[in-house]
């Protein structure tokens, strides 16, 4: 399963790389407003500084609505870097947008997910991603990784190519849970991704083996 991270703080993102772990990046304009980038010159800039730290795809939303807004914006962000996947509401006007960037050989990430429908009509229009909400399902008292392996189910049934990506996950179980329903990608904080390290028995056994290797070497 590959990992991207659920960020545009670049501090973050650099540390991720670093471990060696990461496939790739996904934003949202929530989480460039959280990182204060304001103006499309801005948040052009900052996709690209993303695409310098990381040699992997890079999800960078479109804000318009409409078929012609998206279509423009989208195009302006693929010229941006090769890397750049363009992130797509799950609209009628989106999906439409999907269809024809993927005749541009565009690569799209269909977001804010949250039915079995939503995500055949991704496939169909030839998403690259489906971005299923996983937390946000969660939050509402409905089972969100359950989502997910429905999707993973009907991709397989009926070989669509498009990869479902859990977004909206918020903790390393959820990480996990990705795993054994067989989605491609989750897309994380990295909380959650530190957190998949995070066990008592190997701090206990490291501090042992140390203690006792200083036992014998002083
Ligand atoms: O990729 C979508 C994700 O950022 C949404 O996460 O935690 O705001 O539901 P969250």
């Amino acid at each position: 399963m590959k990992f991207f991270i659920d960020t545009a703080n670049l501090d973050q993102i650099r540390e991720a790389y670093e471990m060696g772990v990461l496939d790739g990046v996904t934003t949202n304009p929530s989480l460039m407003a959280k990182e204060g980038i304001k103006g499309t010159g801005s948040q052009q800039k900052h996709y690209v500084d993303i695409c310098k730290i990381v040699q992997a795809d890079v999800s960078a939303e479109v804000i318009a609505t409409d078929y012609e807004g998206m279509i423009r914006e989208g195009e302006e962000l693929a010229a941006l870097n090769p890397h750049i996947v363009v992130k797509v509401p799950c609209i009628a006007d989106g999906i439409k947008a999907i269809k024809y960037f993927s005749g541009k050989e565009i690569r799209t990430n269909c977001t804010l997910v949250f039915s079995t429908g939503q995500a055949l009509l991704a496939a169909k229009a030839g998403a690259t991603y489906v971005s299923p909400f996983v937390g946000r399902l969660d939050d509402i008292g409905e089972d969100g990784i359950a989502l997910v392996a429905r999707i993973v189910e009907m991709y397989r049934y009926y070989g669509y190519e498009t990869q479902v990506l859990a977004a909206s996950i918020r903790n390393s179980r959820h990480i996990i849970q990705c795993v054994e329903v067989g989605a491609d990608v989750a897309t994380c904080p990295l909380s959650a991704i530190k957190g998949l390290l995070k066990h008592p028995l190997t701090d206990a056994g490291l501090q042992k083996f140390l203690e006792d290797y200083k036992s014998i070497n002083g």
